[in-house]
């Protein structure tokens, strides 16, 4: 078991990682004092699998507990479920001593948070993160949301919860497009902050798809790790050193809108786009071409995907210009130095946006070319 710290000035917190520490959650949470009734927001496959674990720890520390599910699914960020619930969350809070549990991925974890920031302006909640994912990643560091109509995580705060409780033994049940998906996430910290994890990914992924618990723990701390020293650094990614972690997001959240959420999950989408801004980095000259095959061997190997399909480029293109991580007229990109050091770029020209996303769309760019194929 590892306990790792969060420091920020007034609300620091722990990430604790392990495998069969569940049984010590109750306890955890008691010493935090942030309430005595628990609110656990989770899916019904979720409950199935884990609820009575938690109840047990939970009721063994003398909390009372509301369990909440929630259909599974991204359509869940919404702000339909997210009232649905304060509502509820209001008919509970009788003895006003609630806090909230976010108990599942990150569909769960961005839609409790938001809940908990919004509930009251603002009640206690602690991140019980069940997906490879929501551990490495989305558990840690306050960004909750929802989604619109219009792009993802639209509305939404900082809002940091008080505990971060990963049981790597939940991580067991996950299937492999779920597993994959993570790695997608342990991957980008690799490249924009890690050389020696982007090694031990190559050298051991097949490890963390037969979800071995060791190759699992490391992963999940060492990930743990960086995110918390980084948040820490800049919370509210204002000084360029949070904003790394968007590595392959500003065209996978591109690539992920034009599949209606619906084509590609997260971290699927989250691999293309690191493709598309590996090819940006090439085109610029920041990343030589064997440090995109690099990337592209591992994402390949892991069994993501490198190639998008079932979207247009257009529709891409339109979904980018959406994207709230466009600043004014400005795109902005987070591109790869070389393995483990990442840069920020800004006003990148469209045509080499979109000849990285033409490259990963078909067959190879010059081939199209030559055969007359390219929209331009
Ligand atoms: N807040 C952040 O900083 C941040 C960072 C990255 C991603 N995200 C968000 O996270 C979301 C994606 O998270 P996700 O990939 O965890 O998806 P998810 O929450 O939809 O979970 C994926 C699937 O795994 C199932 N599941 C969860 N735990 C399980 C377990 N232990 N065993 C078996 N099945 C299990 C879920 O029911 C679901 O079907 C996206 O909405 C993305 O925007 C947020
Ligand atoms: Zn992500």
């Amino acid at each position: 078991m590892e306990t790792i710290k969060l420091a920020l000035i007034d609300r620091s917190y722990n990430i604790i990682a392990g495998e069969n520490i569940i049984k010590a959650f109750g306890r955890n949470a008691a010493r935090l004092k942030i309430g005595t009734d628990a609110y656990i927001i989770t899916n019904e496959k979720i409950k199935r699998l884990y609820g009575n674990r938690i109840r047990k720890t939970m009721e063994g520390c003398g909390f009372s507990l509301r369990f909440r599910t929630v259909p599974d699914g991204e359509a869940s960020k919404s702000i339909k479920t997210a009232s649905s619930i304060i509502a509820d969350i209001a008919d509970y809070d009788q003895r006003r001593r609630i806090f909230i549990i976010a108990m599942g991925g990150g569909v769960i974890g961005d839609l409790s948070g938001f809940v908990a920031s919004v509930y009251k302006r603002g009640v206690p909640y602690v991140q019980l993160p069940t997906t490879l994912l929501a551990q490495v990643d989305s558990a840690i560091g306050g960004k909750t949301g929802v989604d619109l109509a219009e792009g993802k995580n639209l509305i939404g705060a900082f809002y940091q919860p008080r505990l971060v409780f990963s049981e790597i033994g939940f991580l067991k049940t996950l299937s492999q497009r779920q597993a994959r998906s993570g790695l997608a996430e342990v991957i980008k910290y690799g490249v924009i902050k890690d050389t020696a994890l982007f090694s031990y990914l190559e050298d051991n992924y097949p490890d963390i798809l037969r979800l071995k618990t060791g190759a699992l723990e490391y992963i999940v701390c060492r990930c743990s790790r960086i995110k918390a020293k980084m948040v820490s650094a800049d919370e509210r990614e204002e000084k360029g050193v949070r904003t790394l972690l968007n590595f392959g997001h500003t065209a996978g959240h591109a690539i992920e809108a034009a599949g209606r959420y619906k084509l590609h999950n997260h971290g699927e989408a989250v691999a293309l786009g690191m493709l598309v801004a590996a090819g940006i980095s090439r085109r610029l000259g920041l990343l030589p071409e064997s440090g995109v095959k690099r990337i592209e061997n591992l994402i390949r190997a892991v069994g993501l995907p490198t190639r998008i399909t079932g979207v247009t480029l257009s529709a891409v293109i339109n979904a980018h210009y959406r994207d709230k991580k466009f600043l004014g007229k400005k795109n902005r990109f987070v591109l790869a130095k070389g393995i483990s050091k990442a840069v920020i770029r800004e006003n990148i020209p469209l045509e080499i946006i979109k000849d990285s996303l033409r490259e990963r769309m078909r067959g190879s760019t010059a081939l199209l070319r030559a055969a007359g194929k390219l929209d331009r």
